[in-house]
């Protein structure tokens, strides 16, 4: 039997709806959540992700504020910018779009955001308190992921969770939320330095691909039953297609649905949960205060 399919817009919007019963009733105590949203340049897949978020704002009851800057703005510049939002007690949150033009430095600038408005849990406060299992706000596409698999019913008490990819905003802080006790899973982490990653996939019960690489996970490689979470986004050429391209996951996902228990689309996956866990953290951040 094909595997059930997760539809990630459908536990998105249910989510929205519970948030929209909080901007409701922050409303009423004169409180909008806002976010304030920066983006330097004109990366266009930056530039949609963001429209996407402010958008998403609107929809549910958040103010959003933009910043647009100059691919060639200093990086004293958005420093200062982010430290006036800091200051700003109409904003609960701060999202600085990733990736930064390379003259600037993403580290210095995500720690420069004050950890009680990062709503995107990046800044090394809230990635240390998730370490220590105390966290704040989380990282928003771990999270969506792990609301994902929790509203699916997939089991993950003992369950071996293999994610493939280290990265800051994914791979890495996903291990650390899988390995809570709330989820319970035993995690594997595979990076490119991983020998035979076609083993360490096989004997995943979940298995969670975020590298960015179309087609590196085959239908052989995953075990019957699991749940497989595709996080890659890729553009690949598509005559067929209206724009001559598409987006594909990392998962060759013909193969994989014969296989699976359950997984997930691209697009309609992971991607609309992670602007939602990011309306959540901006909501969370309202309620605890954070404005002034
Ligand atoms: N670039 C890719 N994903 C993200 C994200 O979740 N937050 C930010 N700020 N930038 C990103």
């Amino acid at each position: 039997m094909p595997a059930q399919i997760i539809d990630g817009k459908k536990v998105a919007e249910e989510i929205r709806a519970e948030i929209r019963v909080k901007t409701t009733r922050l409303a009423t105590a004169g409180v909008v959540p806002g976010l304030a949203v920066i983006l330097v340049g004109d990366n266009p897949a930056s530039l949609s992700y963001v429209t996407a978020k402010e958008k998403a704002c609107g929809e549910n009851g958040l103010k959003s504020f933009e910043h647009r800057l100059p691919a060639d703005v200093s990086e004293a510049k958005l420093l200062e910018l982010v430290r006036s939002c800091n200051e700003d007690p109409a904003v609960h949150g701060i999202l600085v779009q990733l990736p930064l033009p390379a003259h600037i430095d993403e580290s210095k600038v995500i720690a420069a955001i004050s950890p009680g408005k990062d709503v995107d849990g990046f800044t090394p406060s809230n990635i240390g308190r998730l370490v220590l299992d105390d966290p704040l706000f989380v990282p928003c596409t771990p999270a969506g992921i792990v609301e994902l698999i929790k509203r699916s019913g997939v089991p993950t008490d003992g369950a071996h969770a293999v994610i493939v990819g280290r990265s800051n905003i994914v791979g890495r802080p996903l291990m650390n939320l899988l390995i809570r006790r709330s989820v319970n899973a035993t995690v594997t982490v595979c990076h490119t330095g991983t020998k035979d990653l076609a083993r360490h996939c096989r004997d995943a019960d979940i298995l969670v691909p975020c590298v960015g690489r179309a087609g590196l996970i085959t239908g052989d490689m995953v075990k019957p039953g699991a749940c497989i979470i595709d996080v890659g986004v890729n553009q690949i050429d598509d005559p067929s297609a209206k724009r001559g391209h598409r987006l594909v996951g990392d998962v060759v996902f013909d193969e994989a649905v014969e296989r699976a228990g359950w997984i997930t689309p691209v697009p309609g996956g992971v991607g609309p949960m992670t602007i939602t866990m990011l309306l959540w953290n901006t909501v969370l951040a309202a309620e605890l205060g954070r404005g002034a």
